[in-house]
């Protein structure tokens, strides 16, 4: 190899050095100005939000179905509950709405929304020991949240309410699904739920909206329900609800209340100070569902913190009901390889 041909190699790498060098800064240049060319997708998908109900009332474009749909869920004591004016359709036994649960109209992440719910469903039930449709899992709510009998499954009602459940996941993108599911879990003590703990911190964090004594406040429009919802007594869930689950109220709450304050990726309360309140609003009388004993066919589907027996374990009703729950779990981890979170 003469000097000239080692010079024109040299070059050569050198040209093609500067050339990837200019390539390298344009593209980041590109980047830095308009990231959409390269990430357009995963910006769409972290903007994406449910549709918005009221301003679609507003701007007159709502279907006829999904705005009867809404009207169930949002005002449901005046159409489907003791203020209803037939008498027939006084399906529910409480002047709960079901927003009151499943909040910002079943649309606010972490609290059981209804986004991207109708995917997830037939889907077995341990409860019911069977595969269980929306419209089963909707009539679970309706005799036990909702302390009322279920809406037959062909009715105007059942449709409606589906309507509005898939009109606020129009869209939904893949990456968003797991946000939108059930509540986050929390970690679960190793010592029980102390419901005087859970008095002091009620008062202190709680009480200003439900009351001293856990009934809540009446609306303006008292037909439609409640502005703040009682927590306990005989206008609320019944004793066969999820939300008379310690572990379940807990984990609500945690990413729930105070309500407008905490969100489930914005807490206040710690894992335990919403252990020990779950416990105290769940020490209270409360309605009580008929048969709840052939709830789950096969007990040991149960979950751990279901606090009305009977249960296939030796463990305590106190203990169901207040926890620790750790022990239970690994109990049935052990006995049947059954995992439970709940
Ligand atoms: C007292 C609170 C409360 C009220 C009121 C309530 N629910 Fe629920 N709902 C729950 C709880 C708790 C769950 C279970 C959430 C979990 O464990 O992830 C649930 C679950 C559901 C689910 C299944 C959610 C899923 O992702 O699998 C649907 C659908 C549902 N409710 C519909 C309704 C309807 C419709 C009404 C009114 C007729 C209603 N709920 C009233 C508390 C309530
Ligand atoms: C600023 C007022 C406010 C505070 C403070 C507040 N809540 Fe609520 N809570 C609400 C409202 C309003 C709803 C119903 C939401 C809706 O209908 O959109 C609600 C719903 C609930 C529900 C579900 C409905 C029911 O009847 O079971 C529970 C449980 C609950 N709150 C518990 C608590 C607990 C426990 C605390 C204290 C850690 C608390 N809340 C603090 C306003 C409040």
């Amino acid at each position: 190899m003469d000097k000239l041909n080692v010079f024109k190699t040299i070059s050569k790498i050198f040209l093609g050095f500067v050339v990837f060098i200019v390539l390298l800064f344009g593209g980041l240049i590109l980047f830095v100005e308009s990231p959409e060319l390269f990430i357009k997708e995963k910006i769409a998908a972290a903007d994406w939000e449910p549709n918005k109900v009221e301003e679609d009332l507003e701007y007159k474009i709502l279907d006829r179905e999904v705005e009867y749909g809404y009207r169930l869920l949002a005002e449901s004591p005046k159409y489907i509950g003791p203020n209803a004016e037939h008498p027939e359709m006084r399906y529910a036994g409480n002047n709960l709405a079901c927003v009151n649960c499943h909040l910002k109209n079943g649309t606010q992440a972490g609290s059981g929304s209804w986004v991207g719910i109708l995917e997830r469903f037939p889907q077995y039930s341990g409860r019911d020991g069977k595969e269980s449709t929306i419209e089963d899992r909707i009539n679970g709510c309706m005799e036990r949240s909702m302390n009322g009998k279920k809406l037959p499954k062909d009715s105007r009602e059942m449709k409606a309410m589906i309507a509005y459940m898939d009109y606020v996941s129009e869209g939904i993108p893949e990456e968003r699904k797991a946000e939108f599911k059930g509540y986050p879990p929390i970690e679960l003590p190793d010592f029980p739920a102390d419901p005087q703990v859970g008095k002091d911190l009620y008062s202190k964090e709680c009480a200003v909206c439900h009351g001293e004594d856990g009934q809540g406040q009446r609306l303006a429009e008292a037909e439609k329900g409640y502005l703040y919802p009682p927590l306990w007594g005989d206008d609320t869930f019944n004793h066969g609800a999820g939300m008379h689950r310690v572990i379940t109220a807990a984990e609500f709450i945690k990413s729930n209340m105070p309500f407008e304050e905490a969100t489930w990726d914005n807490p206040k309360l710690t894992d335990e100070e919403a252990y020990h309140i779950a416990a105290y609003i769940n020490s209270f009388d409360r309605p009580q569902k008929a048969n709840t004993e052939k709830d789950f066919p096969d007990k040991r589907l149960k979950p751990v913190s279901t606090p009305y027996g009977p249960w296939t374990d030796d463990f305590s009703p106190e203990q169901h009901k207040y926890g620790p729950f750790p022990p239970i779990i690994a109990y049935y981890k052990e006995k049947y390889d059954i995992s439970k979170s709940k």
